[in-house]
């Protein structure tokens, strides 16, 4: 049984360039934290787990810096895996073949919000 969606305040939209990425911290009931980066590209936007794929590390090289240098990819500043920024899929590097972890957005009067929805009354684990 699903529970209720619930929705946390991320940033207001204007404050994410296009392109451009930026990483967040929800404290979701105290006990997790789900760590989280927003990319925006193109008017496109989409979120991520900041975890990579290979060893579970967080993925900027600098506070909500995401990207490579060309702002094409994703990039992790470990080994440089490079993930599409549309549907984190990695193309390049040691996890080829996998995605990042997506997370679930909603924008609302120019607001991001971050979407949890908890199962049988429980939250998820950090990503879901
Ligand atoms: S930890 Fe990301 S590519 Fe190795």
């Amino acid at each position: 049984m699903n529970g209720i969606a619930e929705e946390h305040a991320l940033c207001a939209l204007k404050d994410i360039a296009d392109p451009g990425t930026k990483g967040f911290e929800v404290a979701l009931d105290g006990q997790q934290v789900l760590r989280l980066f927003v990319v925006r590209k193109a008017g496109a936007l989409a979120a991520y787990r900041n975890s990579c794929p290979h060893t579970g590390a967080p993925l900027e090289w600098l506070p909500h810096q995401f990207f490579d240098l060309e702002q094409s990819f994703i990039q992790c500043a470990i080994h440089g895996a490079l993930f599409r920024p549309e549907d984190g899929y990695c193309v390049r590097g040691p996890c080829v073949g996998r995605s990042l972890e997506p997370v679930e957005l909603a924008v609302r009067s120019g607001w991001l919000y971050l979407v949890v929805t908890p199962l049988d009354g429980q939250h998820p684990p950090p990503g879901r």
